[in-house]
C-alpha cells in the first residue's frame, strides 16, 4: 500500500557449545531436538516468525527470523532458553563438556558477554532476499575477514565491483577491535590499504559489519565474541558465525561463495592453538576429526519471506568444491609435519589464552640468569627506555 513502511525483518544467527559426543566432536541430535522445541514454542506463541536448528561440529546452532529487532531481551532470552535446555539433555546423557559455553548461571537480558556468539542483522526485504549463513567449528571469528575482504572489496573474487553499477561503488567495512572494544569504519575501494592494515591482524581486528556505501544498506555481519578474552581463561576457540545477502545490488551467490574455493590458514584447529585450512563442507561433514579439525565451514543458503525462512540448501554439499577440499587435506598434512612448532602452532601473543601458560609456570625457576655483555646490556636498557617513553 502506498505510504505504508514496510515491516523489518530481523535475522538472528545465536550459537553456543553446549556438549558434544564422544569428545568436542558433533552436537548430539537430542541436544538439537530440545533446542527446537523451544524454538517451536516461541514460535507458536508468535514470538518468532521462524527457525531453524542445525549443528557444526561441537556447535549448536540456533537461526530465528523475528520483528523485534538486533539485542531484543526477549529473542537473547529465548535462545539462552534454548542452549540451557539443550544443555540439561546434555548432562543427562553424559556428553563431553555439557554446557561449556554457558559461561554465566544468570541471564541479564542480552547473551553477548555470556559465551554465546551473535550476528543479526535487521533489514527490510528485498522483494526476492537471498541470504547465506555461514557457521565455523574450530576457529574464531577473524577467519572471516580474509573472505569478507574478498567478496565486497576485491574484484578479483567478485566481478560485479567492476561488471555492475550497482555494486561498482563499493562497501564500507566496520571494523572491531576485540582487545580495546573499539571500532572504526573504512570504506573501500579508496581506504582499502588501510583496512588490510587492520585486518590481516585476524586476533584482533575483525570485520564485524559490512554496508553497500551508496545506501548504508547492511551487507553482511559477523559474531565477534572472544570467549577466552571473556572468560579470562582458555575455553576453546569462538567457532564464529556470519550472515551474508546475496543479489540484486550485493555480490552473487556465486561471488559470496567463490571466497571460500580457496581454504585459507585460520587461528583453531586442536585446543584452539594451532592454524589450519578452513575447510569448507556439507552437513553431513560438518564434524571435527583429524587433529579436531581440520577448521570446518558450513553455508547455508535461505530465502527470507515475510520472515519465514525457506530453504535450506546446503551450499558447500556439491563436486564444485572437491578441489578446495584436497588442497585443505594437502595443506593440513603440511601444516601437522611441523608437530609443536610455529608457524603450524600459534605464537606466543595468541597462547596466551591457551593452556601453554600453566606448562611454562613450571619451568620459572629453572632458568639460571646470564649476565649480558655491557655494551649490549647498555643498548637493551636504551632500548627499553625509549619504548616507555
Ligand atoms: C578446540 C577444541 C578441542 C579441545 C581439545 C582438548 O576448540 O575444543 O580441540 O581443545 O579436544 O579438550 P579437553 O581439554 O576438553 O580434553
Ligand atoms: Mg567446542
Ligand atoms: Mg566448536
Amino acid at each position: 500500500m502506498a505510504g505504508e513502511e514496510k515491516p523489518k525483518t530481523t535475522i538472528s544467527v545465536i550459537k553456543a557449545d553446549i556438549g558434544s559426543i564422544a569428545g568436542h566432536h558433533k552436537v548430539h541430535p537430542d541436544t538439537m531436538a530440545a533446542a527446537a522445541r523451544v524454538l517451536s514454542e516461541a514460535k507458536r506463541k508468535g514470538i518468532i516468525i521462524d527457525f531453524y536448528v542445525t549443528h557444526v561440529g561441537d556447535d549448536l546452532e540456533l537461526i530465528m527470523t523475528h520483528r523485534k529487532g538486533v539485542d531484543s531481551p526477549e529473542i537473547h532470552g529465548l535462545a539462552w532458553e534454548a542452549f540451557k535446555k539443550a544443555a540439561q539433555v546434555a548432562k543427562e546423557l553424559g556428553l563431553y563438556a555439557a554446557g561449556q559455553d554457558l559461561l554465566s548461571e544468570a541471564f541479564s537480558g542480552n547473551v553477548r558477554g555470556l559465551g554465546p556468539g551473535v550476528a543479526e542483522m535487521e533489514i527490510v526485504e528485498r522483494p526476492s532476499e537471498p541470504i547465506v549463513v555461514f557457521m565455523a567449528d574450530k576457529t574464531e571469528p577473524g577467519a572471516f575477514n580474509l573472505p569478507l575482504f574478498r567478496i565486497f572489496a576485491d574484484p578479483f573474487n567478485t566481478a560485479g565491483l567492476v561488471i555492475d553499477p550497482k555494486l561498482h561503488g563499493g562497501f564500507k567495512f566496520e571494523v572491531f577491535d576485540v582487545f580495546e572494544s573499539r571500532k572504526v569504519v573504512l570504506k573501500c575501494p579508496e581506504e582499502m590499504y588501510d583496512l588490510l592494515a587492520l585486518i590481516g591482524t585476524t586476533g584482533r581486528y575483525i570485520i564485524r559489519r559490512v554496508y553497500r556505501k551508496s545506501d548504508d544498506e547492511i551487507a553482511a555481519v559477523v559474531s565477534v565474541e572472544r570467549l577466552n578474552l571473556i572468560a579470562g581463561r582458555y575455553v576453546g576457540k569462538d567457532d564464529p558465525v556470519a550472515i551474508v545477502r546475496a543479489q540484486s545490488g550485493f555480490p552473487a551467490l556465486g561471488e559470496i561463495l567463490e571466497a571460500f574455493a580457496f581454504p585459507h590458514l585460520v587461528a583453531g584447529w586442536m585446543r584452539g592453538s594451532h592454524f589450519g585450512p578452513l575447510m569448507p563442507v556439507g552437513l553431513r561433514d560438518a564434524k571435527c576429526t583429524r587433529f579436531d579439525g581440520p577448521p570446518r565451514l558450513v553455508g547455508l543458503g535461505f530465502q527470507v519471506s515475510k520472515g519465514r525462512l525457506i530453504g535450506p540448501v546446503d551450499l558447500f554439499d556439491d563436486p564444485a568444491f572437491d578441489e578446495t577440499r584436497r588442497m585443505a587435506q594437502l595443506v593440513a598434512d603440511y601444516m601437522r609435519r611441523h608437530g609443536p612448532f610455529m608457524p603450524h602452532r600459534l605464537g606466543p601473543d595468541e597462547m596466551e589464552y591457551t593452556t601453554l601458560p600453566q606448562v611454562l609456570e613450571k619451568l620459572k625457576n629453572r632458568f639460571v640468569k646470564e649476565e649480558l655483555p655491557y655494551h649490549i646490556k647498555k643498548r637493551v636498557s636504551e632500548m627499553l627506555e625509549a619504548g616507555s617513553e
